[in-house]
């Protein structure tokens, strides 16, 4: 498998802001690195993707990546089970153009496929396992519902919805707090007050989160018979979903 890892200076000369963030070519190449630096326990949410896959995963089914980027996810279920069917979507013509390219080989072997694809509009079925990581922080917030009500309809019985995002706190003293947390972990990695200012003006309007009782009562409204926090790290939150 090949990889890229370039280097994220995307926003280095800040001659960027005022354009609103998109997964195009340029963010594709730096993908890796920018997740990387940016999200407190990517490499770990990526971790539990595999652990979970393993006890949940029934054989015969089908498993999805929602919101693919590269790929990663169905990286991680596969490290875990080889013999798994994995679909990863996402809307994003680089991204899927360089999954395509990378994981020739496991395409070949059917093992895994890639579609270009609104997931909103996208076929899921007869599947066991379904991850969407950091994916629903980029939908209009009234899609949410309705991929969830999606999911939920995909699952088989025993199946699971596992979702990292990034979230916000209903307290504005907390909230306040914990984004200069992020700000300092950003700065930690490398990024320059610069890059960081001008990447979150980037996202105005484009990334939008919730509380972590948002996504719970979603689920519940939806009908997942039960929920739980697997990860916390600063403001990003695993979370599973039982059918
Ligand atoms: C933060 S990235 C996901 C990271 C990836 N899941 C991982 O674990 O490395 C969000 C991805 O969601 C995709 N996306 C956003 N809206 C989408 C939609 N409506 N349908 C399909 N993909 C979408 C973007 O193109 C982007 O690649």
């Amino acid at each position: 498998m090949r990889t890229m890892g370039k280097q994220d200076n995307i926003y280095e000369s800040g001659n960027l802001s005022g354009l609103p963030f998109a997964f195009n070519k340029e963010v594709t190449e730096v993908f890796e690195d920018m997740i990387d630096r940016s999200v407190p326990g990517y490499k770990t949410s990526l971790s539990l993707i595999s652990l979970f896959a393993k006890q949940y995963y029934q054989e015969g089914t089908n498993c999805y990546d929602l919101g693919c980027s590269l790929g990663a996810s169905s990286l991680s279920v596969l490290k875990s089970i080889p013999s798994a069917r994995v679909i990863g979507i996402d809307n994003s013509k680089a991204m899927i153009e360089e999954c395509l390219s990378r994981f020739e080989t496991l395409i070949t072997n059917q093992s895994l496929s890639f579609l270009c694809e609104d997931i909103m509009k996208s076929e899921i079925r007869n599947a066991s396992f379904i991850t969407v990581n950091y994916l629903v922080q980029f939908l209009d917030l009234a899609q949410r519902d309705n991929l969830f009500k999606k999911i939920h309809k995909a699952l088989l019985p025993g199946g699971i919805l596992l979702m990292s995002e990034k979230v916000h706190y209903e307290n504005s003293y907390e909230s306040n707090r914990i984004f200069k947390t992020h700000h300092k972990f950003k700065s930690v990695n490398g990024y320059s007050q610069l890059e960081i200012s001008s990447k979150r003006d980037s996202l105005e309007g484009v990334l939008i989160t919730e509380s972590e009782d948002d996504h719970f009562l979603r689920g519940r409204r939806v009908g997942f018979e039960r929920s739980a926090k697997v990860l916390s790290n600063l403001n990003f939150r695993t979370l599973i979903f039982f059918k």
